[in-house]
């Protein structure tokens, strides 16, 4: 199996000789509890064995289903936020070809996002678009009562009721929420929707594997087969029992900590592929979530190179020196176009000419590695193949799993997520939410 790796060699002058194998053993304790499921947050753990659990005919009804939606849509909107949203918007744009939306020879329907902010402008433009368009819902909400989605699906439903009837309204929703509890499911039981349960005992932000980023990814046209089949092989080779300095879990996990233990406390995830910006949002919030706790954990940041060496290079290059940087290097592009060969030259570019456009892209990774580590700040490199739906799958799981491990190690929950609330109750309390008016009371003195 061809797999994506990881390169730590560029940290060695940043970390004691000898670290990564003296926290090898804790690593390996943390791992064996994740899998034990006897470490903190051991009820949010069912992301653990998904890719090897979800079956053929689960992955049938998400293609029928993506079939069916796009059968009668132009667009598919997304509705949700966080771990409701990202995943799937990770996939698609490292997939999309760049310029889909202007695109007339499509095969799937153009997915749009919605409830991933309050914009009100947003939510015009969106339903000013739409009231024109063919365009069906996807709605997805685990608590089913996120206010930025719950505003958004309110507000798509009722231009759907006002172009359908009962009946064609139905046949172009479908809500992805808890089995058995909280707003959207009570009213999808009551409309009849189409749904798909997001298990109890996945959260949010490891939830990609789930219906939740396999309904859009399979309505945007991508194969999710091979998506699963990628994060199964990953969850093979990372299974307890793989040799430590083979598991590119565990290495991550440890090299990470040892950073951030040396006072390297801002991770930067860079990529020099622009399709990756959306996976770098997801893993922000993969890490941001589950290590930002009790006053410790490192910051997650990401930059999109060589664009950001033209901004945030400076700052990375001489600024305070507290970061470490993780490389996605995808090792081949899909297309091919080389630098023609100009007459005149007047740019001084001919001595580059007939080279791949990428091999000028790895000249600036490279380049940039030697700088930023001379610098002073460390590289971890994963390497990625090709950028597909196979190494995106083995991707999810390699992140998603170092991240568990990373945060037992960095002794936090990595599955909760308590910090999040305290914006929730002040908003409702300054919108006057029923049962908030004490907090409101409060906030006010504050403001
Ligand atoms: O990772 C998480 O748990 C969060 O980011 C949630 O996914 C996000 O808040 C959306 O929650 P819900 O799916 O309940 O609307």
């Amino acid at each position: 199996m061809q797999k994506i790796s990881i390169d730590i060699s560029k940290t060695g002058s940043f970390i004691a000789p000898g670290d990564v194998k003296k926290l090898e053993g804790d690593v390996l304790a943390c791992e064996q509890k994740l899998h034990d499921g006897t470490g903190a947050g051991n009820d949010f753990l069912g992301w653990l064995n998904l890719p090897s659990s979800i079956t053929a005919t689960e992955l049938k009804s998400i293609k029928d289903t993506a079939a069916r939606l796009s059968a009668n849509s132009e667009i598919v909107v997304v509705v949700g936020i966080g771990g409701s949203y990202l995943g799937a918007r990770a996939v698609i744009d490292a997939l999309n070809d760049s310029f889909d939306f202007l695109r007339t020879n499509r095969k799937a329907p153009v997915v749009l996002y919605a409830g991933q902010n309050i914009g009100e402008d947003y939510t015009y433009e969106l339903l000013d678009l739409l009231k024109d368009k063919t365009f069906s819902v996807v709605v997805i909400s685990k608590s089913g009562t996120t206010t930025e989605p719950a505003i958004a699906f309110r507000v798509l439903k009722e231009l759907l009721e006002k172009k359908h009837d009962t009946a064609g309204v139905k046949e172009r929703i479908v809500a992805i929420t808890d089995e058995s509890k909280g707003a959207l499911r009570t009213l999808a039981d009551r409309e009849g929707y189409q749904t798909y349960v997001i298990p109890d005992n996945v959260g949010g932000r490891f939830s990609v594997l789930t219906p939740v980023g396999l309904l859009p990814i399979a309505v945007a046209g991508f194969d999710i087969d091979k998506l699963v089949e990628g994060a199964r092989d990953m969850e093979k080779a990372t299974a307890p029992g793989a040799s430590f300095d083979e598991n590119p879990t565990n290495i991550y996990a440890a090299v990470r900590n040892l950073l951030y233990r040396s006072g390297k406390t801002t991770e930067i995830l860079v990529n020099y592929h622009p399709k990756l910006h959306f996976l770098a949002e997801w893993w922000k919030q993969l890490y941001g979530e589950s290590e930002g706790k009790e006053h410790k954990g490192i910051f997650p940041a990401a930059v999109d190179f060589t664009t950001d060496l033209h901004s945030m290079g400076q700052w990375i290059q001489e600024g305070e020196r507290n970061i470490f940087e993780t490389v996605i290097s995808i090792e081949n592009p899909k297309y091919k176009v080389q630098v023609p060969n100009d007459k005149d030259d007047l740019d001084k570019l001919n001595y580059i000419a007939g080279k791949r456009v990428d091999e000028v892209n790895k000249m600036a990774e490279l380049g940039t590695l030697v700088a930023h580590v001379d610098g002073g700040v460390p590289n971890i490199r994963i390497s990625v193949p090709e950028l597909n739906e196979y190494f995106l799958g083995q991707l999810i799981y390699f992140f998603e799993k170092a991240c568990g491990i990373s945060g037992y190690v960095l002794g936090v929950n990595p599955f909760d997520q308590p910090g999040v609330e305290a914006y929730k109750s002040n908003m409702f309390a300054l919108l006057g939410k029923p049962g908030f008016e004490k907090e409101t009371e409060a906030i006010r003195k504050k403001l």
